[in-house]
C-alpha cells in the first residue's frame, strides 16, 4: 500500500459518513418543503451525536437546497464537522476556472471558508480527466479545500486523475462509487483493491441499495417513486440476501441494514448511508463501531455472488 499522505489521513481513519442527497431532493427521494425540514435536522443532529462527522452533499441535491441545508444546520451545532461537496461538469463549464468558481458558489450556500473535500460528481464525455485535474488543483492552491476526490470514475480514469494531480504534489484523495451487498462490481473489478493500494479512500455511494438492504421492500411492497421501476428485477432476488443478513445480524446484536453497512465497512469502504429522518440515521451509525466476523462476511459474500454485476457500471 502507498502512503496515505497527510493531508488526507482523516479521511481514512473514518468509518462512515452521511449521505446528504435526501436533503431537498423531490424527484427520487419525495422531500418535501416545509414537511421534511425537522426530520432532516434531526437526522444530521443524531448522526454527529452518535459519531457521525463525515457528510456528503453535492450542488446538485435539490438544485442547492441539501447545501443551504447543511449551513443552516452547521450554524445550529457546536460539534466539529468534515464536510465534502461536490463539482457537476456540465458541458459549459470546461475552463479551469470552472471549478473554485463553482466551489465558492457552493461555499456561499453551506456559509464556510473551505470544505474538506471537493469532489468531481462524475467523469465529463468533453473534459480529459487531465484537464478537470488543474481544476481542482486551483481549488487546493486558493484554500478554498482542504483535499481533493472524484467521483465515478473507473479504473483508468481514476488512475489519470491520479497520476495529473500528482504532477502537481496534490494527492488524490477519494473515488466514490455505488458499493453494496447488491452492487459489487467495485469489489470484481479490482478497483476497490486499487484504492487501498494507492492511499485512495473509497467511498461507498447507496451502501443500501436505496434502502433495498433494510430488508423493509419486498415484491409486495417495492419502494416508491422512480426506484420501483429502477429495481423491479432486483425485488425476486432479495429475500434469501436479506435472510442471510437477518442471521448475521442477530448474531451480533444488530439489525439488517447495520449488518449491510457493517459488511461494506469490512470490506475496506467507507460507507454514507442517506437517511430521511432520525430513526433512519440512528439505527445507520449503529452500523459502525463492531466488526462481523470473517466467516460473516464470507456467508454474505456467498449469498450475492451471483448477483454481482446488478446495475451499471458507471464510467
Ligand atoms: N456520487 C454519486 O454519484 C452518488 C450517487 C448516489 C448517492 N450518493 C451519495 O451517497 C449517499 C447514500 O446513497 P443513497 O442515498 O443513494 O442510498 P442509500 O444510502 O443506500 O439509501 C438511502 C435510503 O434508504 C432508506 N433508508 C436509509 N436508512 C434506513 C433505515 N435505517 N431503515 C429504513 N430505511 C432506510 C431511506 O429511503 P426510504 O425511507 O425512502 O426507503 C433513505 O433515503 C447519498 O445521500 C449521496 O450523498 C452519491
Amino acid at each position: 500500500m502507498n502512503e496515505i499522505s497527510n493531508e488526507t489521513r482523516f479521511l481514512h481513519a473514518l468509518e462512515m459518513g452521511l449521505g446528504a442527497w435526501q436533503w431537498g431532493d423531490r424527484t427520487v427521494w419525495g422531500y418535501q418543503p416545509g414537511k421534511s425540514d425537522k426530520d432532516i435536522h434531526e437526522a444530521f443532529e443524531i448522526s454527529l451525536k452518535k459519531g457521525i462527522r463525515f457528510i456528503d452533499t453535492a450542488e446538485l441535491y435539490g438544485n442547492g437546497r441539501s447545501e443551504r441545508f447543511l449551513g443552516q444546520f452547521l450554524r445550529e451545532t457546536d460539534r466539529p464537522v468534515l464536510i465534502a461537496t461536490k463539482f457537476f461538469p456540465w458541458p459549459w463549464r470546461f475552463t479551469k476556472g470552472s471549478m473554485p468558481r463553482t466551489l465558492k458558489g457552493s461555499l456561499e450556500r453551506i456559509g464556510v471558508d473551505s470544505v474538506d473535500l471537493y469532489q468531481i460528481h462524475w467523469p465529463s464525455p468533453l473534459v480529459p480527466p487531465e484537464r478537470m485535474m488543474e481544476g481542482l488543483v486551483e481549488c487546493v492552491k486558493l484554500g478554498l479545500t482542504r483535499t481533493v476526490g472524484v467521483s465515478n470514475f473507473w479504473e483508468k480514469r481514476m488512475l489519470r486523475a491520479y497520476s495529473a494531480l500528482a504532477q502537481h504534489g496534490v494527492p488524490l484523495a477519494s473515488n466514490q462509487l455505488p458499493f453494496s451487498l447488491l452492487k459489487r462490481d467495485a469489489e470484481k473489478n479490482g478497483i476497490l483493491a486499487r484504492c487501498k493500494e494507492l492511499g485512495i479512500r473509497f467511498i461507498a455511494y447507496s451502501p443500501l441499495e436505496k434502502g433495498l438492504l433494510t430488508g423493509k421492500y419486498s415484491v409486495d411492497n417495492p419502494p416508491p417513486g422512480v426506484r420501483a421501476a429502477n429495481y423491479i428485477e432486483m425485488l425476486p432476488k432479495l429475500p434469501p440476501v436479506i435472510q442471510a443478513l437477518r442471521e448475521v445480524a442477530q448474531n451480533n446484536g444488530k439489525t439488517v441494514a447495520q449488518a449491510a453497512l457493517n459488511w461494506v465497512i469490512c470490506k475496506g469502504a467507507m460507507p454514507i448511508p442517506g437517511a430521511k429522518d432520525a430513526e433512519q440515521a440512528e439505527e445507520n451509525a449503529g452500523g459502525a463501531g463492531w466488526r462481523m466476523s470473517d466467516e460473516e462476511v464470507a456467508r454474505l459474500d456467498e449469498a450475492t455472488e451471483r448477483i454481482r454485476n446488478y446495475g451499471g457500471k458507471g464510467a
